[in-house]
């Protein structure tokens, strides 16, 4: 491991979305002890408005299949990533939690994503005009990395934005918990505009929606896990004074 166990800093800042992982299976103790450590976040009036759907072995299997066929199916719909996922949303009218994947970034965002998908293909030698490649790279999202556990996560609808705030809380201790522990992690947008073939799995009710997947395991080291996302500095999100 990169970082000093009693240096904060080193350690949260060595924390990098994994997408690349070994078969090696995750005991149940330790998705235990990881989904317990998340659950040390501060939480909305402590009513922990967030679930989570364990899929691995069998299930795991099945959810990736299943994805990985819907995705085969909207390749060639349309131009664009999104725009793929958006014509086969509208086409079959499937149930989403996460239509915002399908829409265009707001100006106020769209520099950062667009460094961001220019230094990652950069970094996995894709040319960003190689449409065929970048399908390709978006496409293990639906093989979860090759992770052997994705967690879904549901937030209860009540809450709005505070039931996602609880949830990225939850989720943040969880990372850096499988962080501790030498396994990987990435939260996973990609796998939240399915929603209705994650409910075929699991026991979920109508009340909670989901907000995103995470997957787990250890590590492979292929280069796509040493990329080093841009990180803003301070001055970057400091508002600054009126006065
Ligand atoms: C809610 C959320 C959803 C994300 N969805 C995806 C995804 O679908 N696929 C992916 O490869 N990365 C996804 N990411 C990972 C981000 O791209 C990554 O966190 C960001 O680029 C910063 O890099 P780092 O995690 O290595 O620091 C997601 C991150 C968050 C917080």
């Amino acid at each position: 491991m990169d970082f000093e166990t009693n240096d904060f800093q080193s350690f949260v800042s060595s924390r990098r979305s994994t997408r690349d992982f070994l078969s090696t299976p995750v005991s149940d103790e330790i998705i235990e002890e990881i989904i317990a450590d998340g659950l040390t976040s501060p939480s909305w009036s402590n009513t922990r408005p967030v679930r989570v759907a364990v899929a691995k072995g069998d299930v795991r299997d099945r959810l990736s299949k299943e994805f990985l066929s819907r995705w085969e199916e909207i390749k060639g719909a349309r131009d664009g990533i999104f725009g793929k996922i958006k014509a086969v949303l509208k086409r079959k009218g499937l149930p989403t939690s996460n239509w915002i994947i399908t829409r265009p970034y707001h100006k106020d965002l769209v520099e950062r994503t667009k460094n961001q998908g220019r230094d990652f293909f950069s970094h996995i030698d894709v040319d960003r005009d190689d449409k065929k490649a970048r399908d390709e790279s978006w496409a293990r999202n639906y093989d979860f990395f090759g992770a052997p556990v994705e967690l879904f996560i549901f937030t209860h609808k009540s809450l709005g934005k505070y039931s996602a705030s609880d949830a990225g809380l939850f989720m943040q201790n969880l990372i850096l918990s499988a962080h501790s522990k030498g396994l990987g992690t990435c939260p996973q947008g990609a796998v939240a505009v399915w929603e209705d073939a994650v409910r075929k799995e699991f026991d979920i009710s109508k009340n909670y929606s989901l907000l995103c997947g995470i997957c787990l395991g250890y590590p492979s080291g292929e280069k796509v896990n040493s990329f080093k996302a841009n990180r803003p500095k301070p001055s970057e999100i400091i508002l600054p004074k009126r006065h």
